[in-house]
């Protein structure tokens, strides 16, 4: 099986209707967010949601986010307290996806998540909202990766990696936010920081007024069941904080700094030349595969300044640098 690549800038209607059959046969397709690429099955199916597990290589103890078309659809598969109502109001569609309770009615399979009593979820924007809406029923979906790589922020990434195992690749282009979606979860009224990602945990805590309680180290994120501490692994090691470089090594940088021993450095790549950390946030994965594809054996990466969408890209890059399990 080689899947078939259809670009949405060109072919829109046929594209949701070739995603839509695959679906309704039970079998995923890849869909683009504006986070990165998504393994897309129906929520309700546990053969289509076995298809997810077995195509990744994941875990199955590893919930998967159910993606919904709208508000009044989350409604009918999650219990929202006031907060995480607002906090969806305020940010769906987009970036965001919130762990909440999942009503014993709803219909989502128990393989989806991983058998927990709650669900994570979120809603897209642009093609996979529409996708949703026309199928009619939630969609599972991780990251388009193989379980432990480095997420997809093209179709391209997706067809290198997992391209023979697939019906259907949907083309959308370069994602662009390029990181995945925040995770939050809301417990006695307190917003709880799961997972940094697309939107900043500052901008949380400005539009609701409400402190963002961060983890306290990397141990409490294994809460996100799955959310092992070397994920996000490119086949070279990875050094971060770096203020020099060494003979051998890739170097990526932040911004236009004069990095010490650069002239070792066996190839240089930026991932915003200005410092702008949304442009970094959205070339980061893309970047990190092309210093890999160099072949070397160490990547140094600058450091990143830790606030606004910095917080998710240092997160991505401690798990990338993390010791290999
Ligand atoms: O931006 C994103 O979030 C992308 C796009 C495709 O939507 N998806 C994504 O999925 O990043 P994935 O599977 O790579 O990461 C989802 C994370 C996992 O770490 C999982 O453990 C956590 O969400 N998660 C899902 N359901 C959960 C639940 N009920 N409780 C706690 N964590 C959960
Ligand atoms: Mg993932």
């Amino acid at each position: 099986m080689t899947a078939d690549i259809i670009d949405i800038s060109r072919h829109r209607e046929k594209a949701l209707r070739l995603a839509c059959a695959v679906l309704a046969e039970g079998f995923p397709v890849v869909i683009p967010t504006e986070t990165v690429y998504g393994l897309a099955a129906d929520a309700t199916n546990p053969a289509a949601i076995t298809r997810i597990y077995e195509t990744k290589g994941r875990p199955r103890f590893n919930p998967l986010i159910c993606h919904m078309a709208d508000l009044a659809m989350a409604e009918r598969y999650a219990i929202f307290d006031p907060i995480s109502r607002m906090l969806g109001e305020m940010f769906w569609p987009g970036p965001l996806t919130l762990i909440l309770p999942l009503r014993s009615d709803s219909g989502i399979h128990s393989l989806a998540t991983a058998g927990l009593d709650t669900v994570g979820i979120r809603l897209p924007k642009g093609f996979a909202a529409d996708l949703i809406r026309a199928f009619g029923k939630p969609l599972a979906a991780p990251s388009a990766n193989t379980s432990g790589k480095v997420s997809p922020t093209s179709a391209l990434h997706v067809a290198e990696d997992l391209g023979e195992k697939l019906k259907l690749i949907v083309d959308g282009g370069a994602a662009a936010v390029g990181v995945e979606s925040t995770i939050l979860r809301v417990e006695n009224g307190a917003i709880r920081l799961l997972r940094p990602g697309g939107v900043a945990a500052e901008e949380i805590e400005k539009a609701t007024g409400l402190p963002v309680i961060r983890p306290e180290g990397p141990a409490a994120i294994i809460e996100a069941p799955g959310m092992l501490a070397s994920h996000y692994a490119p086949g070279a090691a990875v050094r971060i904080n770096a203020d020099h470089v060494e003979r051998g090594e890739v170097l990526i940088r932040l911004g236009s700094v004069q990095v010490k021993g650069s002239e070792f450095a066996t190839a240089i790549f930026d991932l915003s030349p200005s410092g702008d950390l949304a442009e970094a946030a959205a070339n980061l994965f893309d970047t990190l595969k092309r210093a890999d594809a160099t072949g070397a054996a160490r990547i140094a990466v600058t450091p990143v300044p830790d606030h606004g969408l910095g917080e998710a890209i240092n997160d991505r890059l401690a798990r990338a640098a993390a010791p290999r399990e």
